[in-house]
């Protein structure tokens, strides 16, 4: 049975609400992409997402939360969060901060870990279900592990329509790619994933910089995993030409021609390439093709996190 596509009314959230409250699954837009959400409090709720996606459950998830003050409640809100906060929330931003104890949240969601990774969502229907359910959520993208990340209602229903109790439709997701995970857990703050805000902006802030790249010891993002937000069909990265079989991932003002092509942003805009990167993807990921060739996007701003589900999506399976 697929669970029903509503609008964001406040009837439709109330509903919603409730099921979250039940300890049941709701999938749930946010500016970045949608998030397969549940009681951040509750390990069954919480092992319920793990199941779902079918994700390594040493994989930590991100807790969702309405606002500061709600995230001051279940982590440690260090000078230098409070600096991020003030200025990135709500918005695309993932702070990983040290668990209060008796927090109330799950061990589970920060998969055993000392930590939380939390995050104050803008997309009002999220802030409006935040509001209404008074949980925090922990909220995964509402994709199978290791596939590309959904950015419409529609991807959703596709591959978890019969995991959750309902699923949110606020739809085409702004951002489009997940949020940048930055680690203040040492005196250096650490990207753990580059996302919708750039190191560029987080050093800007901060007024210090910033470390980019792997975190080092036990733990692995599943941003960090080698094959991840992959489409069915293999990926080749930097293509200035196309050939025989392969369908077209375009970007800027000259491509080349090809017999199934989608363009991430004729500008040569990374905003706009970062909105559609998922959405696009799929539309390439067709059986009549046997591969996706990619044109090379800029290593600067947005690009960073673009080329890096590139390069996840490309990697070995
Ligand atoms: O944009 C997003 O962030 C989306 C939307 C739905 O909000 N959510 C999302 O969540 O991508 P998830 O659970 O797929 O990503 C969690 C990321 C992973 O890279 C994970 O390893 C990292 O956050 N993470 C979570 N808790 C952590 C912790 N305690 N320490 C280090 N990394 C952590
Ligand atoms: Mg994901």
């Amino acid at each position: 049975m697929t669970a029903p596509i509503l609008e964001p009314t406040l009837a439709n959230l109330g509903l919603a609400a409730a099921a979250l409250r039940e300890g049941k699954l709701v999938a749930f837009p946010t500016e970045t992409v949608y998030g397969l959400g549940g009681d951040a409090t509750s390990d069954r709720a919480v092992a319920a997402i793990y199941a779902a996606k079918g994700r390594p459950s040493f994989n930590p998830l991100i807790v969702h939360v309405g606002s500061f003050t709600a995230a001051s409640r279940l982590v440690e809100m260090t000078p230098q969060a409070e600096i991020l906060a003030r200025k990135f929330w709500p918005g695309a931003l993932t702070l990983v901060l040290p668990r209060k104890p008796r927090c109330g949240l799950s061990l589970l969601v920060s998969a055993g870990l000392d930590s939380a990774a939390i995050r104050v969502p803008a997309h009002p229907a999220a802030q409006g279900l935040l509001l209404m359910c008074g949980l925090p959520l922990a909220a995964p993208s509402a994709n199978p592990s290791g596939k590309m990340s959904p950015t419409r209602a529609e991807h959703v229903a596709a591959t978890l329509g019969d995991k959750v109790a309902a699923i949110i439709d606020g739809g085409p997701c702004k951002v489009g790619i997940e949020s940048t995970v930055v680690s203040l857990l040492n005196a250096t703050p650490r990207i753990l994933r580059p996302g919708g805000i750039t190191a560029e902006q987080l050093g800007e802030a901060l007024q210090t910089t910033v470390e980019a790249g792997s975190e080092s010891g036990p733990l692995h993002s599943p941003g960090q995993l080698e094959s991840h937000y992959a489409p069915i069909l293999p990926l080749r990265l930097n293509a200035d030409t196309v050939v025989a079989g392969e369908a077209l991932l375009a970007f800027g003002a000259r491509p080349p021609a090809a017999a199934l092509a989608r363009n991430l942003s004729a500008q040569g805009d990374l905003e706009e390439a970062a909105a559609n990167l998922f959405a696009m993807l799929r539309e390439l990921d067709r059986p009549d093709f046997t591969r996706i060739a990619v044109m090379p996007i800029p290593e600067t701003g947005l690009g960073v996190a673009i080329n890096d589900r590139l390069r996840r999506a490309a990697a070995p399976r």
